[in-house]
């Protein structure tokens, strides 16, 4: 982290917590972080969509410091596209940033880094801000392919974005073997990763777009580790699954100056 760029911490809460869950959680979270809040941090929620407006009433209502966001979207802005959500639809309640190419939607729903890029681009035209994931799966990282495979997915799905627009985005490097699995990178590891993004970014893009990039590191992210990778150089932030379920934790893990 330097100090130029403002550190954002995001709470994927996956497909957990129903509205009136989220309610709580939310409240509660408000509540732990107290007089300070975010403590010259974005703190970003993502709840599931059925959750988004009753969070929205609650952040609006109680003047709280803490930014919503989705998990995911559609590219188009309406039409005959059954099940899906489009951005103007999530920009109307005040979502602001977008989780896009998650590697559990890679994984389990088909995306390929060509729908990523549609997603990030209509994210973009709808006013919000994407975070852009990308991640190695351990059979990669073992046969030397982590930093290949990391530097395509965000060739790809950030092609034809201008550099104004990638330096004001968000990646996640996510290594997946490093998510739900207790199981996180060293520091130095992730390090290393989000600097080579941060190459990747000043060769395709711009020096401008390098520096101002933010990049968050996932993958079990906890209370215990988040000071140390936060103290890296390149590491901006961290986009939390698990530990974001609980409001103590994700707090603490908000608050990683205090610790
Ligand atoms: P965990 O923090 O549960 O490992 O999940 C990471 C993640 O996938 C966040 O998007």
């Amino acid at each position: 982290m330097t100090e130029a760029r403002t550190p954002i911490i995001s709470g994927n809460w996956k497909m957990h917590k129903n509205h009136f869950e989220a309610i709580q959680a939310v409240q509660k979270l408000h509540y732990r972080l107290g007089e300070e809040e975010s403590d010259g941090v974005v703190v970003t929620v993502h709840p599931p969509f059925t959750d988004l407006r009753s969070v929205q009433t609650l952040i609006e209502s109680d003047r709280m410091d803490i930014v919503l966001g989705a998990q995911d979207t559609y590219w188009e802005s309406e039409g005959a596209f059954t099940g899906e959500v489009s951005p103007t639809m999530l920009a109307k309640l005040d979502v602001a940033y977008v989780i896009v190419g998650h590697s559990e939607r890679r994984q389990f729903f088909g995306e390929t880094d060509e729908m990523v890029n549609r997603k990030a681009t209509a994210v973009i035209g709808a006013g919000m801000t994407p975070i852009v994931c990308c991640g190695e799966t351990l059979e990669e990282r073992e046969a030397g392919q982590a930093e290949s495979k990391v530097d395509g997915q965000v060739r790809a799905g950030l092609a034809s974005l201008s550099a104004g627009q990638v330096g004001a985005l968000v990646v996640a490097y996510e290594p997946i073997w490093a998510i739900g699995t207790g199981r996180t990178a060293t520091s130095e590891d992730a390090q290393a990763m989000c600097a080579h993004i941060r190459s990747v970014v000043a060769d395709v893009w711009s020096a401008e777009a390098a520096a101002a990039v933010r990049i968050q590191y996932g993958g079990s992210v906890k209370p215990g580790n988040i000071a140390d990778l936060m103290t890296q150089a390149d590491i901006d932030g961290a986009l939390v699954g698990g530990a974001s379920l609980n409001p103590d934790e994700f707090a603490a893990i908000v608050q990683f100056r205090q610790h």
